[in-house]
């Protein structure tokens, strides 16, 4: 019920929710499943394509260099897609949380192995959200066998991982692509550098130092940036929420690109009718004589 609009609400200083523990009006209750069914039928047949969790790269049998990532924020948008009727495919990285129920997840382990499957699956999703935590470094080379200890120093040789996103940059023209960006400063041009560098649609920004943004934290605080420059902070909400809220946007972002394909399509029919008519050839003049 909550999902439809209709959970009962505290009343109080203006707001037309019923007391709390009474249902809203059965129309309200019927205006927002109709409109709930409307939305299933109209984003049936579009997909969406979620890069969540941490990935680990090893430094040798035993041990990988990894972060704090749990997932959560990733199978909280694979779920709030699922209930919105798009079709969900998760290429999930190390996790600490289960996924939903419902969506294909596709487990890699490595920045390596997500990239060769987000590159393999994204022709065919027309939203991509990238909210996994990916390795920027990986070791130049795994130890063979486990590192001994007892060294006085040990210096690791990393080289950087490919940038995921940045290398689908200009291939999904008609498609919506968005980032994160983890951030512990308020920093809006490093920010801006990167929605930019990363050539997204939109960029979801946020700081794992802030109280209630925390890796593992079953709330998030984002502020969103868009590539002309439009900045709209969404405050505190649940993972879930914040990630239906990118998926509203991800939608009119995605309605916004379809636009002058649909105001193409309207016009074809009668176009397509007249050019018919004259193609159709003219009848033959009876030869004389
Ligand atoms: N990302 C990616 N491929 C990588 C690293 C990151 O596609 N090799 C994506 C992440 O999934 C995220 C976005 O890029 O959507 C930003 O990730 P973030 O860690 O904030 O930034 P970095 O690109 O790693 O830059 P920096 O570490 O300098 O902040």
């Amino acid at each position: 019920m909550r999902s439809c609009g209709c959970s009962p609400r505290r009343t109080g200083g203006g707001c037309w929710s019923p007391p709390v523990g009474r249902l809203a009006a059965i129309e309200a209750i019927g205006e927002a499943a109709l409109a709930a069914i409307a939305t299933r039928a109209s984003l049936a047949g579009v997909r969406v394509l979620i890069g969540a969790g941490r990935t680990e790269e090893p430094l040798d049998p035993v041990r990988v260099l990894s972060n704090r990532s749990s997932g959560r924020m990733g199978f909280a948008l694979a779920e709030a897609a699922r209930d919105l009727g798009y079709g969900v495919t998760v290429i999930a990285g190390e996790v600490s949380v289960g996924p939903p129920a419902g969506v294909e997840v596709v487990r890699v382990r490595t920045a390596g192995e997500m990239l060769r499957e987000v590159r393999r699956r994204e022709k065919a999703h027309e939203i991509l959200v990238m909210a996994a935590a990916v390795a920027d470094y990986r070791p130049r080379q795994a130890a063979p066998g486990k590192i001994p200890s007892g060294r006085r120093d040990l210096a690791l040789a990393l080289e950087p991982t490919t940038d995921i996103l940045s290398s689908l940059r200009g291939r999904r023209a008609g498609k919506v692509t968005i980032g994160f960006a983890l951030e512990t400063e308020r920093d809006a041009a490093r920010a801006r550098a990167k929605l930019e560098h990363k050539g997204c649609d939109l960029l979801v920004v946020n700081n794992p130092l802030r109280p209630g943004s925390e890796f593992g934290g079953e709330t998030n605080e984002v502020l969103f940036l868009y590539p002309d420059g439009t900045e709209a902070p969404f405050p505190r909400a649940s993972k879930l929420e914040v990630g239906r809220e990118i998926l509203r946007r991800a939608e009119e972002i995605r309605q916004r690109m379809e636009e002058p394909r649909r105001r193409a399509e309207k016009k074809r029919p009668r176009a397509e009718g007249i050019r018919t008519r004259a193609r159709k050839k003219p009848a033959r003049r009876p030869v004389r004589g």
